[in-house]
């Protein structure tokens, strides 16, 4: 049965930046999509299954719109690095041991579980270069009940040679991949191409795959302006290009279909118009931005500018799968971009933040991440800590608490697209 009533105190994004929520609600569910929230129970939803979270806080679920299984075993370390030693020294070594079965089964499992157990309830993921270990990965997923785009990695240039693949290898196998998903037709876990950023493709590899998106409807995800001197890096293998962004429309990887670009902490600069396309998403990911000292995402701007936004844990850069965790590093980050530097745009509130892990994200998945009318039935129920002030705050208060004081718990229960997982 897919009909149920949900009973709690509910919140959600009422819009971009307030809150919305109601104490002993019912949010009320049909074949999976949100039918409203009510103050009372209409006598036509009395058959429906009842799960009564009383006193408990109910919210949407997050999405985490960029990170990578195969770092999620070595997160917190190795923090002292900026961005290209980072990879070299460190995530290129660990990420080429996913050739091995006994490793990848092992990572992988680990990944999705925590996955699972957080409020998170759709996940954008890179996988490693090696076919049959993501292939893994999105069956570990579907198996776990969560919603997730997970892409095979492509990397043909300025790699080590114990982790790169042929021009030829890397076209082949992904054809490959995408044929086996095709088979699998898994229902939650879906292929997105991609690109690991412009340094690690040729650009005959980066039209392939372009291709391979556009004749195929495939979602596409890289990573866009990190770093500084990634972005010299790319002007010199791109001298024809006006900036970063303009290097992978060039070769046909921007907004033919959906796109992530992760972080574009330097995007303001000179190409933030090609940001303002519908199909483009900016994933924000404070806390890789602050580990590896890349800088602070101009996130504020972005989303008073209306490009899509949602935020990202970008483990290993990131050191925490947590949501809850991305949502208040995104809000310390902007506190001082305002602070150090850029007073016009005005800080990212707690709604604000929250509106960018939920909706912000969400509508990467479709209609997902609120509590509106017609959108994917998924929410999470969290215990909070016991505390004498409970009572007497409001449940966005609640929420913002619960945020900073418990970010890493498991969440008590949870449902993805009408199914209770647990
Ligand atoms: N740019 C290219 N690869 C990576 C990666 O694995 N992590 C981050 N943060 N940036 C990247
Ligand atoms: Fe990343």
């Amino acid at each position: 049965m897919n009909d149920f009533v949900v009973k709690g105190d509910l919140a959600w994004s009422k819009s971009k930046s307030e809150l919305q929520s109601l104490k002993d609600g019912y949010l009320v569910i049909e074949n999976g999509k949100i039918v409203g929230v009510f103050d009372k129970l209409d006598e036509k939803y009395r058959s429906f299954e009842l799960l009564d979270y009383s006193g408990k806080l109910i919210i949407p679920g997050f999405y985490d719109l960029h990170t990578h299984a195969p770092q999620n075993h070595f997160k917190g370390l190795f923090m002292d690095y900026q961005l290209l030693d980072w990879l070299n020294n460190y995530t290129f070594p660990e990420e080429s041991h996913f050739k091995s079965e006994e490793f990848y089964s092992k990572a992988y499992d680990d990944f999705t579980s925590e996955i699972a157990k957080s409020a998170t309830v759709g996940v954008v993921a890179f996988a490693t270069i090696h076919r049959e270990a993501t292939l893994y990965l999105m069956k570990a997923l579907e198996k776990s009940g969560v919603l997730s785009y997970v892409g095979k990695v492509n990397m043909d240039r300025n790699s080590p040679d114990y982790y790169i693949e042929t021009t030829e290898e890397s076209i082949k196998e992904t054809e490959r991949w995408l044929e086996d998903c095709k088979k699998l037709d898994l229902k939650l876990s879906k292929p997105i191409i991609t690109p690991r950023f412009i340094p690690s493709v040729t650009d005959h590899l980066a039209r392939e795959l372009g291709r391979f998106a556009k004749e195929g409807g495939y979602p596409v995800q890289s990573h866009l302006s990190e770093n500084m001197s990634e972005i010299g890096w790319v002007q010199e293998l791109c001298p024809e290009s006006s900036s970063y962004a303009d290097a992978y429309k060039n070769r046909g990887l921007w907004g033919e279909t959906k796109t992530i670009m992760a972080h574009c902490v330097w995007s303001r600069i000179k190409e933030d118009d090609l940001l303002r396309n519908p199909n483009l998403y900016v994933a924000h990911c404070p806390d890789s931005n602050t580990n590896l000292y890349s800088g602070i995402a101009p996130s504020k701007y972005y989303l008073d500018s209306g490009i899509n936004i949602g935020l990202g844990s970008d483990v290993a850069g990131g050191s925490s799968l947590s949501l809850f965790r991305a949502i208040t590093d995104a809000v310390k980050a902007s506190k001082l971009r305002y602070r150090m530097f850029d007073q016009d745009d005005g800080i990212l509130s707690f709604p604000e933040a929250f509106y960018i892990a939920t909706e912000g994200g969400g509508s990467f998945f479709g209609n997902a991440g609120s509590f509106k009318k017609g959108f994917d039935a998924s929410f999470v129920v969290l215990e909070e800590e016991n505390a004498l002030i409970v009572p007497r705050l409001t449940i966005s208060e609640r929420v913002e608490r619960y945020a900073y004081m418990s970010p890493e718990k498991s969440v008590r229960h949870k449902m993805v697209k009408g199914k209770l997982l647990y």
